[in-house]
């Protein structure tokens, strides 16, 4: 196994010329790109899970990209920025489509099986707010085979060396300047130092700081806080996104390819509830083929409503609405949505074939995250981001589904080779990174012997879940919001008091579920004052007390900055306006 993690009390600190934090698409994708483009550099990745494991494997409905002639990117273009209200900076977007096909063919030739059509070409289905037919699917485990071809297509390159299973605590920063990462190695409970000229996060997005979420319990934040603590402004945190069909109590999505292939969402009067919503503006308005393909955002608000209207079905997971695929026949749910069957008779024990999915909407994406310009940088020399974890912004209030997948291979790219020319000319390691690795090891090592407190890591977690779900949900208000708001700062105050009943080094997870509810509090609180200070209702955001979009106030970025003493500033940067100002969403196909 290429796990190459020398060792390291024979052979000194590591050092390497970049280090990657994260190991699924975005992480793989900038790795390679390092690789490729500057050969002699040396690239680690540092990931806290088996790449394979990243939640990158998780995703099933798709990828988008033009491919069609009937489509153009301008096109694509118009359905992401219209998508993301207006918030998406469009010289990002642009580059985004041009180089979203590009990515998906490369994946082709290192071998991601995309699904065909008879005739053998690609295969593309269509996805909510698009108004053509864009995205690439392998069957329903899309992210599985990505992911495959890119981890495949890294061992390929011998200077990419692996640190899997190890959690990064904290950047290493000097003057301004990036110099690496402090973590513990699970397996050992070895709290190291890693030294980079370039450190590139990809840690992913950070659902987990809600009760109910597609994302893995990995996905907390990590690269978020990391960046945040160290300096790095984060960027549009209170734009998180509802997918508006996961199963209840567990979170597991079920993939908007299924409204795609022709599922339709009911209430409880068994009423296709959508055509009562206004999903946006109709285009030339065929309203039944678009309703359950509008834009998350509208979809997610309309189960609020028909919740409020008493039309949905209660149950001890609270309420839920159905999703129905039984008219699409077994054969098509076997050949198109094979995952989704499995997925229902795994965790709900039914049959989609024959019986109807309960669904709800659940936390999905963040939309927000570590503050880039279009090279991935990050505000801090050397600092680096891509994918979920980072803001380019592409995705604006609201992100088209299947945009996630090409913007993690695009921007991944795009991060590695200007994360590896930074590094072809950045000075070594400064002197003074020993003292912070010396100051995080006993800050872990103090966390590790800690038993006087009498906080537990798991009630904290919980209730910060329930105060990000009470103030930052689909709807929010500013009593909402300032409850959560000084309910997670409590929280913050109790988690100085928080206990481990475990203190071993061997795969210690009740310290790493330590740190991690560490970093969450750091984000939920980003989130919680990026939503109280954006006082209008845009996308993802809507404030019942700011009912309408206000592009004279907030047609901008909210970059949430952390002062030294742990308090908070936001400012707003204007949004990048190409080609197109702002007008009403529309949609439909
Ligand atoms: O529903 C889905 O398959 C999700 C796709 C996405 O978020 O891009």
């Amino acid at each position: 196994m290429r796990t190459t993690a020398p060792d390291v009390s024979a052979s000194g600190p590591l050092s390497y010329d970049v280090v990657i934090v994260g190991g699924g698409a975005a992480g793989l994708r900038a790795a390679i790109a390092v690789a490729e483009t500057a050969p002699a550099l040396s690239v680690a990745i540092v990931s806290k899970v088996y790449p394979m494991r990243s939640h990158t494997v998780s995703a099933e409905g798709g990828a988008a990209a033009v491919i069609k002639d009937v489509d153009s990117l301008d096109e694509h273009f118009r359905d992401t920025v219209s998508g993301g209200d207006w918030l998406c900076d469009q010289d990002a977007v642009e580059f985004f489509v041009e180089e979203a096909p590009k990515e998906l063919l490369r994946l082709e030739h290192w071998g991601c099986p995309w699904s065909r059509e008879p005739d053998g070409h690609v295969a593309v289905r269509p996805f909510g707010g698009m108004k053509q037919q864009r995205t690439w699917f392998a069957a329903d485990k899309t992210g599985f085979h990505l992911l495959h071809a890119l981890f495949q297509t890294s061992l390929k390159h011998q200077q990419i060396v692996r640190h899997d299973e190890w959690f990064a605590t904290k950047l290493l920063v000097d003057d301004g300047r990036v110099g690496g990462v402090a973590g513990i190695e699970l397996a050992t409970g070895r709290i190291e130092t890693i030294a980079a000229k370039a450190v590139i996060l990809c840690t992913g997005g950070c659902g987990r700081v809600y009760p109910f979420t597609t994302n893995a319990n990995i996905k907390t934040g990590d690269g978020m806080a990391l960046a945040y603590r160290a300096g790095g402004p984060l960027k549009d945190m209170e734009f998180v996104q509802y997918h508006p069909t996961g199963l209840p109590f567990t979170g597991i999505l079920i993939t908007e390819a299924a409204r795609a292939e022709g599922g339709w969402l009911l209430n409880r009067d068994g009423y296709r509830y959508l055509q009562d919503y206004d999903l946006g503006k109709p285009e030339p308005h065929p309203v039944f083929k678009s309703m359950e393909l509008g834009p998350r955002d509208r979809l997610s608000q309309a189960f609020v409503k028909e919740m409020e209207k008493g039309r949905t079905i209660p149950t001890s997971y609270g309420p839920i609405v159905h999703l129905d695929l039984r008219h699409l026949g077994e054969q098509t749910i076997d050949t198109k949505l094979p995952f989704v069957r499995e997925l229902c008779r795994d965790y709900e024990r039914i049959d989609p074939v024959r019986e109807l999915i309960p669904v709800r909407p659940v936390v999905h994406y963040m939309m927000g995250g570590v503050h880039t310009d279009i090279d991935g940088a990050a505000g801090v020399a050397g600092l680096y981001a891509a994918g979920e974890t980072a803001c380019v912004s592409i995705n604006g209030a609201n992100r088209l589904g299947s945009n996630s997948l090409p913007e993690c291979l695009v921007f991944g790219a795009r991060a590695g080779e200007a994360a590896a020319s930074h590094a072809a000319s950045a000075p070594g390691p400064a002197a003074s990174l020993a003292a912070q690795a010396a100051d995080e090891r006993r800050r872990l090592e103090e966390l590790l012997r800690r038993d006087g407190g009498r906080e537990r890591v798991s009630t904290l977690r919980q209730e910060m879940q329930a105060a990000m779900e009470a103030g930052a949900g689909i709807y929010r208000s500013r009593d909402d919001l300032v409850k959560s708001v000084d309910r997670v700062h409590e929280l913050q105050d109790r988690f100085r008091s928080v206990r481990l009943t475990d203190h071993s080094l061997t795969f210690n997870t009740e310290l790493i579920a330590a740190l991690e509810l560490e970093f969450m509090l750091e984000v939920a609180g980003s989130i919680l004052h990026s939503a109280l200070m954006r006082e209008e209702s845009r996308g993802a955001h809507q404030r019942v007390d700011f009912p309408r979009r206000d592009d004279e106030q907030f047609l901008a970025h909210s970059l949430i900055c952390r002062n030294d003493d742990g308090s908070w500033r936001i400012e707003y940067p204007p949004v990048t306006i190409t080609r197109w100002p702002p007008g009403e969403r529309v949609y439909g196909r």
